[in-house]
């Protein structure tokens, strides 16, 4: 089992906090705090136990100088601040003489937020390449490092891995109630367990579905990832969206897997991708050339009914459908309000799901939203998570 907060002593210690700040910001304004909200618990035990806290966190990909002004962290740390009730004191800069002196005057129980960690990226990538001269430096300004960014433990970067690599370390609320739920729902499942799998291409989810075949009871392939599959079977899928290099796969693990694999029976096609488009529910195998795939059938969804009503634990990762037209999005809200009434233990990630949850209003207490899409995917795949294995055992 890994360390823990509640494993360390830290009163009076300089902490480096790990958070996963990377929320979506709009004209400087935060969209969505959720991730910020969700790294409180551990900024609070640190707080009111006497820790000096310095957060890191990136956001966005910096690629070149421009993006440093739409990539600040300056709004977070406001945010943070409003969230806490506490004054938190931003400096403006990764490393320098301001970071320094901001740390050497903190007391106990204060807060100090560096500007976004990949800012380091546009000189020669130091932070995503994990430079040890740079992981050396902030380890430099703590004498404990703790990690609650559970959205970036699938990244290997100075940063996270980096930073625990040289500091003693420990892992914080949030990583452990994300890890402890989509372990114990990958590996000791009440059963049935059902895992939905959506997206666009195929390729990006060979190695989830692969995994996902060796352990669960169904798995059911949604968003455009079925036409791909129809198409290895030989029908005419239309001008649906079609990843003709994992074609030789589908038809494998199809033959391979025919009754646990469940794809849609009938679907919503339509002329175009837009709301005005004329739209008609088909079998699956009768597909137009000029049609396109949109959204499931009526049929498809009641035997996602069924097999969803049995479930005892529902993992979930990637949109089944185009619900971001409303023309199209029958399907997503309908599998929505299933989940929302369903008494199995779910997990659910990917931004594009959570957004589906948002739109219809999903409701269920039974439900881990995670708040790492790319890094509870890898833990869906059966990947180690490189920010966790760096984090040494009680
Ligand atoms: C995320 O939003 O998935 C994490 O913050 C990781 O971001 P990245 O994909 O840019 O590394």
């Amino acid at each position: 089992m890994k360390k823990n907060i509640t494993d360390v002593k830290f009163k009076g210690l300089k902490v480096i906090l790990r958070c996963d700040f990377n929320v979506p910001i709009k004209d400087g304004v935060i969209t969505d705090d959720t991730r910020i909200k969700s790294s409180l618990e551990t900024i609070e035990f640190l707080m009111y136990g006497g820790a000096k806290i310095i957060i890191l966190s990136h956001l966005g990909r910096v690629k070149e100088e421009a993006d440093k002004l739409k990539y600040s962290l300056l709004p977070v740390s406001k945010r943070l601040s409003e969230l806490l009730n506490r004054e938190v004191v931003f400096v403006p800069y990764t490393r320098g003489n301001e970071v320094e002196t901001a740390v050497n005057n903190m007391k106990n129980g204060d807060i100090v937020m560096l500007e976004n960690t990949r800012f380091e990226d546009l000189d020669g990538k130091k932070e995503s390449g994990n430079d040890l001269e740079l992981a050396k430096y902030w380890a430099s300004l703590g004498d404990l490092f703790v990690n609650d960014a559970f959205g970036t433990m699938h990244r290997s970067h100075a940063s996270n891995v980096g930073i625990a690599s040289l500091l003693p370390s420990a892992i914080g609320f949030l990583v452990k109630k994300e890890v402890d739920e989509i372990s114990s729902a990958l590996n000791n499942p009440r059963r049935p367990l059902v895992v939905m799998l959506g997206g666009a291409k195929v390729s990006d989810k060979i190695g989830v579905i692969e995994n996902a075949l060796k352990i669960a009871d169904y798995v059911l392939i949604g968003g455009a990832m079925p036409y791909t599959f129809y198409k290895a079977l030989g029908y005419n899928v239309g001008g649906s969206l079609v990843d003709d290099a994992s074609i030789d796969f589908c038809k494998r693990v199809y033959e391979e897997n025919k009754s646990k694999i469940i794809l849609p029976t009938d679907v919503v096609v339509a002329s175009s991708m837009t709301n005005e488009a004329n739209t008609r529910l088909t079998s699956v195998n009768m597909i137009n050339n000029n049609e396109i795939g949109v959204d499931v059938g009526v049929a498809t969804l009641s035997e996602y009914k069924r097999i969803l009503s049995s479930a005892n634990t529902i993992i979930w990762n990637g949109p089944f459908g185009v619900f971001e037209i409303p023309k199209f999005s029958n399907g997503t809200r309908k599998i929505v309000e299933m989940l929302s009434l369903s008494k199995a233990k779910m997990i659910i990630g990917g931004g594009d799901s959570i957004a589906a949850l948002n739109q219809f209003g999903f409701n269920n207490k039974n439900a881990h939203v995670s708040t790492g899409g790319g890094a509870s995917l890898e833990m869906l795949e059966g990947k180690e998570l490189p920010g966790l294995s760096v984090i040494s055992d009680v």
